[in-house]
């Protein structure tokens, strides 16, 4: 599977289709915490919200020109220079392929290289072994823990990747 052929892109019209598939699978909103909306007209609202806020940057993961998922820098806070990442790869049959790490670093180039942040965090429950082990694969740290208030109180870890440490692990794979 080549790496390459993955992109980010603008979200369009025709997206709203695999969001509304997307929506109907329960363990993705289990898995993220949250759940995608699941009515067309209000996808289509979600992702013009999306699009138009000065603190996000939101993204279509696309592989071999298919949408595989998304990814966001949200809560940008362009005084501080931080950002909050989130990803979902909701087509699973691209799971365990390397692709959440490659978009993962596409969006933290874009987020240090272009937009001058100098700190990316996260948000993961700790049972999410898979995620977890990618962003510890990105540089990310474990900085904290904090619990959600949900009938099972998972434990949610609160993730930290800096700039000069992107760049430092960058430097050591000659990327
Ligand atoms: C989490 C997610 C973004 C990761 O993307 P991905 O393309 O599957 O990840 P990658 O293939 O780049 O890396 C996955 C790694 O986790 C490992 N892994 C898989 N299952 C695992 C498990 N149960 N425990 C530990 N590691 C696991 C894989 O072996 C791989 O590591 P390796 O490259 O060292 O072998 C993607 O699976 C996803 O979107 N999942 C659903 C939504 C979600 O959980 N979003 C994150 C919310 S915080």
């Amino acid at each position: 599977m080549s790496k390459d052929l993955i992109r980010l892109r603008r979200p369009v019209e025709d997206d709203i289709a695999s969001f509304l598939v997307w929506s109907q699978d329960t363990e993705l909103g289990t898995l993220m915490g949250w759940e995608y909306p699941r009515e067309e007209e209000e996808i289509r609202d979600w992702l013009f919200n999306k699009t138009q806020n000065r603190d996000r940057r939101f993204f279509i993961i696309e592989y071999d020109s298919k949408p595989i998922g998304d990814i966001e820098l949200c809560n940008i806070t362009w005084r501080c220079g931080k950002a909050e990442l989130k990803i979902c790869i909701a087509e699973k049959m691209y799971w365990n392929r390397g692709l959440g790490t490659r978009a993962i670093n596409l969006i933290l180039e874009d987020a240090f290289d272009s937009l001058g942040l100098h700190e990316v965090y996260l948000r993961v429950y700790e049972f999410n072994k898979r995620a977890v082990h990618t962003y510890e694969k990105a540089g990310f740290l474990l900085k904290g823990f904090l619990r959600r208030k949900d009938p099972n109180w998972h434990e949610i870890w609160l993730m930290s990747l800096t700039k000069a440490r992107f760049r430092k692990s960058r430097e050591r794979i000659g990327a």
